[in-house]
C-alpha cells in the first residue's frame, strides 16, 4: 500500500468507529461549529491540538504556524483570530509552544536558510529582549529552552496588543489569554503565562477609541 492510501483506509476506520460510539456524532457536527478555545501551535507534527488535550472535533480553532508565532503583519493569523474572537466569540486563545522546538533552535543560530529567515527574525527579536537572562543558563538546551518559554509569553502580549483583542476586552470581557509549553518528553502541557480580559498593557500599546 502506498503510504498516503493508508491515511484514507485509517479515515474510513475512523469514521465508522465514531459513528458506533456516537451515532449523531457526525449529524451534530456538519451544521456549526461552537469552538471554546482557540490554538495558536507550532506546526511541529508532535504536537496536535485534540490530542494532547483530549479534545473532540467541534471543540478548538486551530491555527498553526512555525514556532506558534503572533506576528501583526501576517494576514492568516490575524484572519483565524479576528474570526475566532468576533464569530466564534471563543472564551480562551491558547499559544502552545514547545520545548525543543525546531524553529527556535534555528533562530538561535547564525545560519541562512532562505525565505524563512524573516520569519524567524520574529523570534531572534525575543531573544535581543531578553538576551541577558538567556545568556545565564549554561548549556544551549537550557537556553533555547528558556527562549521557547519567553516567545510563547511575548506572542500572548502581542495577541493583546492586537485591536481584535482589545476591544473584545472591553465589550465582552473576553477572551482569556494563555501560554503554554508542551513536553515533548513527557507529553505535559505547562502554563507559563497568562492575560485576564483587561489587563493592563504598556501604556503605548493601549488603544482609547475601541
Ligand atoms: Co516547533
Amino acid at each position: 500500500m502506498i503510504g498516503h492510501e493508508r491515511l484514507l483506509l485509517e479515515n474510513k476506520a475512523w469514521a465508522m468507529e465514531k459513528l458506533q460510539d456516537d451515532p449523531g456524532f457526525f449529524e451534530r457536527m456538519k451544521d456549526t461549529q461552537e469552538p471554546e478555545y482557540l490554538w495558536i501551535g507550532c506546526s511541529d507534527s508532535r504536537v496536535p491540538a485534540n490530542e494532547v488535550t483530549g479534545t473532540q472535533p467541534g471543540e478548538i480553532f486551530v491555527h498553526r504556524n512555525i514556532a506558534n508565532m503572533v506576528v501583526h503583519t501576517d494576514l492568516n493569523m490575524l484572519s483565524v483570530l479576528q474570526y475566532a474572537v468576533q464569530v466564534l466569540k471563543v472564551k480562551h486563545v491558547i499559544v502552545c509552544g514547545h520545548y525543543g522546538c525546531g524553529g527556535v533552535k534555528a533562530a538561535m543560530t547564525q545560519t541562512s536558510l532562505g525565505i524563512i529567515n524573516k520569519w524567524l527574525r520574529n523570534i531572534k527579536d525575543v531573544y535581543r529582549f531578553h538576551q541577558e537572562e538567556i545568556e545565564t543558563f549554561n548549556s544551549d538546551e537550557k537556553k533555547v529552552n528558556r527562549l521557547i518559554e519567553l516567545n510563547v509569553k511575548e506572542q500572548v502580549m502581542n495577541l493583546a496588543k492586537t485591536s481584535i483583542v482589545q476591544k473584545a476586552w472591553k465589550d465582552h470581557q473576553r477572551p482569556y489569554l494563555h501560554g503554554w509549553v508542551y513536553g515533548l518528553d513527557n507529553g505535559i502541557l505547562h502554563p507559563i503565562f497568562e492575560m485576564a480580559p483587561g489587563s493592563q498593557l504598556e501604556r503605548i500599546y493601549t488603544f482609547d477609541n475601541l
